[in-house]
């Protein structure tokens, strides 16, 4: 078991990375009452973990459909049962699951009795590399996603790679393109590690993997302890992002998975950066490089230029702008407020025309 300390904005969250399934629960501190919110399909997975559960004493509430779940109902029925069971803001939640529970837990956790001890267990890659990191809680209000929330810490995180060995191929790359993310916005150095490490990552090395998740987890970690509260490099974390949620919110009859689109959206970035001329050939070439060494699908990705603009459009929020993350090197990314939107458009129909799928 290794320990790590990072700051998230201004609590301290101590990092544990287990290496073994059986180890999970052996750092939390015995004289509390635990409640587990647990993702159902991880515990059937992994069948040690409802035994290591239950002579620990811990409750246990289980969640079948993560992102239904995600909700004002399911919200109320927990909050319920952790007052059925006389839950106390000295005890605490343990989220367990992908970034669908660990947002929810943290939501019941930074609400119940104005707030309780909380742990995340995140099971899926993109849950350890993204989703548990940064404070962000939330659940879905009808069809709005992430519409209510909070900003509030774990006390810990716990790690552990063997989750991984349970997620298929395509949700495994969902959280990698997270991890690609954070190399390209931090330095060449980090990139080079990933490209190093490039048949280790595919085989789903261990020790590998447990590398690239907590050097992902300190990029994510320093940033947002910068800028907790997204008003300045927080933006930086959103490189490929913006292009995205347009293609993300044109599919959204047969829902994608996010991390596809944040490829196709940095493919789209970077070529954008270099049709602003900001990029230089050789960095373009080298991060699309590595864009394109892994085996992700995106046959089923509908792209439809027109619609992928007005729904950018439509994402404007509150600013008259496109703002577009793009960089200027390998860790130099900038915010451009494009108020040029011809250009834009123009260059979107171009990029989808010649996009091999
Ligand atoms: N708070 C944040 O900063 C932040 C950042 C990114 C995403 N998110 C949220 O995270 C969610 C997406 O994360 P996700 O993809 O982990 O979602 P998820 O929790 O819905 O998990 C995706 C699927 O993987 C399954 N799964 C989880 N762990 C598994 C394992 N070890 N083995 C096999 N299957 C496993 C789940 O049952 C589910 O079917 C969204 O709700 C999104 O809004 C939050």
């Amino acid at each position: 078991m290794k320990k790590i300390l990072f700051e998230a904005g201004q609590d301290e969250v101590k990092l544990v990375s287990v290496k073994s399934l059986d180890d999970l629960f052996d750092s939390l501190a015995t004289d509390i009452k635990y409640c587990v919110l647990a993702d159902r399909k991880v515990l059937d997975m992994h069948n040690s973990l409802r035994e290591q559960i239950k002579n620990k004493n811990f409750e246990l509430y289980e969640i079948s459909n993560p992102e239904e779940e995600k909700s004002i109902d399911s919200y109320t029925n927990i909050i319920d049962f952790l007052d059925s069971k006389s839950f106390k803001r000295s005890d605490c939640i343990v989220g367990l699951g992908g970034g669908a529970i660990t947002d929810l837990a943290g939501f019941v956790s930074s609400t119940y009795m104005r707030g309780l001890n909380y742990v995340q267990i995140p099971t899926s890659l993109l849950a350890q590399v993204d989703a548990s990191i940064g404070g962000k809680t939330a659940i879905n209000y009808g069809k709005i996603k992430n519409f209510i929330g909070t900003f509030y810490n774990p006390s810990t995180i716990i790690i552990s790679p063997e989750f991984l060995s349970t997620l298929n191929e395509q949700e495994f790359l969902n959280g990698f393109a997270e991890v690609i993310k954070h190399s390209l916005i931090t330095s060449e150095n980090a990139v080079n590690k990933l490209i190093e490490r490039d048949k280790k990552i595919r085989n789903r090395d261990s020790e590998t993997l447990l590398e690239i998740i907590e050097e992902s987890i300190q990029v994510k970690a320093s940033i947002v302890t910068e800028d907790f509260t997204e008003k300045g490099k927080r933006k930086f974390l959103n490189f490929g992002h913006t292009f995205a949620h347009g293609i993300e919110s044109i599919n959204l009859s047969q829902p994608i998975l996010h991390g596809h689109a944040v490829i196709i959206g940095m493919m789209m970035a970077l070529d954008y950066s270099k049709h602003l001329e900001s990029i230089d050939i050789d960095v373009y070439e080298k991060s699309m490089k590595l864009l394109k060494s892994f085996n992700f699908d995106f046959t089923n990705i509908r792209l439809s230029s027109d619609e992928i603009i007005e729904a950018m459009k439509s994402d404007k929020k509150n600013t008259n702008t496109i703002n577009l993350v793009l960089l200027k090197d390998i860790g130099s990314p900038y915010i451009l407020e494009e108020t040029n939107e011809e250009r834009l458009a123009n260059f979107i129909r171009n990029f989808i025309e010649n996009f091999e799928q």
